[in-house]
């Protein structure tokens, strides 16, 4: 026994995954940003809406969310009868710290007039006082079923609001929040990156700021991208989003080159989530066999979280990927 983990001396980790899945009854859900052993592993690996709708349609008895908190705690709000562990409770997200309930819950005072348009990427507080949550793969759709004259704040990433606002013609209140992991990309490197491989498209995520998304061939959700990338014309992709999706790339069109674009010192490391990388076989491992860390939620917040989580799923109803934010 190791005595700073707690797990068995030379155990299988995928094995006794494998076999603790089937005893718990349990379904691993992966994110595209997890590491590949993990995405390997999962029972399903997506992008958050697809995440979301798994959590909502399955019928097993636990959810092992592979993620990070605010996926594991949609799981929680659309499956409240089934146990949801998070095998790292301490995997955040920076747009969610940046958006304080409190401060939102103000700011939406000071609007009255103004409906909430929350991206997924925050807390279920702040879900409970969205009107209506998206995700990359949804907010075009959704907002186009939105009247034009309604008023809209659009919280908590600026760059995917600012995005749908160029594109869209939509004047949106902004909250100031940002991924740290796509704020770091380097315009300077992408464009020397660029002129190293000739004709290469980039497939951008929103998350990013206008001055890589504004270089982008195409820009959508991680499920997006994955399918641009199976594709797109030629046979070299620059991928600016965080760079474990290369692995689902790589297993559908081995044949394609996939160059992550660069942070600022030339190398993509900066642009590994800190948050999804917590999570790890053996956090997994521990996460099934003693159902903790467990999202635990009270009931008041969950069912007023879920209701904008809910409008969410019907306005974004149709084929997955669908209405993703496509090619400029
Ligand atoms: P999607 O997988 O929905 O594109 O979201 C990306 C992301 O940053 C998740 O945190
Ligand atoms: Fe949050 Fe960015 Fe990490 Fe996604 S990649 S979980 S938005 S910090």
């Amino acid at each position: 026994m190791n005595a700073i983990t707690g797990i068995p001396q030379g155990i299988d980790l995928r094995a006794e995954i494998d076999r603790l899945r089937k005893e718990r009854n349990a379904v691993i859900l992966g994110h595209y940003y997890q590491k590949p052993e993990i995405q390997d592993l999962s029972d399903f690996v997506g992008d958050s809406l697809e995440l979301s709708r798994k959590a909502a349609e399955t019928d097993a008895d636990v959810i092992a969310f592979c993620g990070v908190r605010f996926m594991a705690e949609t799981a929680k709000i659309l499956s409240p009868e089934k146990i949801v562990v998070l095998p790292d409770m301490d995997a955040g997200c920076s747009l969610e710290d940046s958006c304080p309930p409190a401060q939102f819950k103000a700011f939406r005072e000071a609007h009255p007039d103004h409906i909430a348009l929350s991206y997924i990427n925050c807390s279920a507080e702040v879900k409970a006082l969205s009107d209506i949550i998206v995700t990359s793969s949804s907010a075009e759709k959704i907002l186009a079923q939105i009247p034009k004259d309604q008023k809209i704040i659009f919280g908590p990433d600026k760059h995917l609001g600012g995005y749908l606002k160029r594109k869209l013609g939509r004047d949106m209140l902004l909250w100031p929040g940002v991924c740290i992991v796509h704020e770091a990309f380097s315009e300077t490197e992408l464009l020397k990156l660029k002129a190293q491989h000739p004709g290469a498209p980039v497939a951008a995520h929103p998350e990013c700021p206008p001055h890589i998304v504004d270089h982008a061939d195409y820009i959508g959700s991680t499920s997006g991208i994955l399918e641009f990338s199976k594709t797109m014309p030629g046979d070299t992709l620059i991928v600016a989003t965080e760079p474990h999706i290369i692995h689902q790339m790589q297993k559908a069109v081995p044949e394609k080159n996939f160059i992550g674009a660069p942070g600022a010192d030339g190398n993509c490391n900066c642009n590994i989530c800190p948050y999804m990388a917590l999570n790890t076989m053996e956090k997994l491992y521990l996460a099934l066999r003693d159902l903790q860390p467990r999202i635990e939620m009270e009931e008041g917040l969950r069912l007023a979280a879920k209701k904008s989580l809910d409008r969410m799923l019907e306005m974004a109803s149709g084929t997955v990927g669908q209405g993703d934010l496509g090619t400029r």
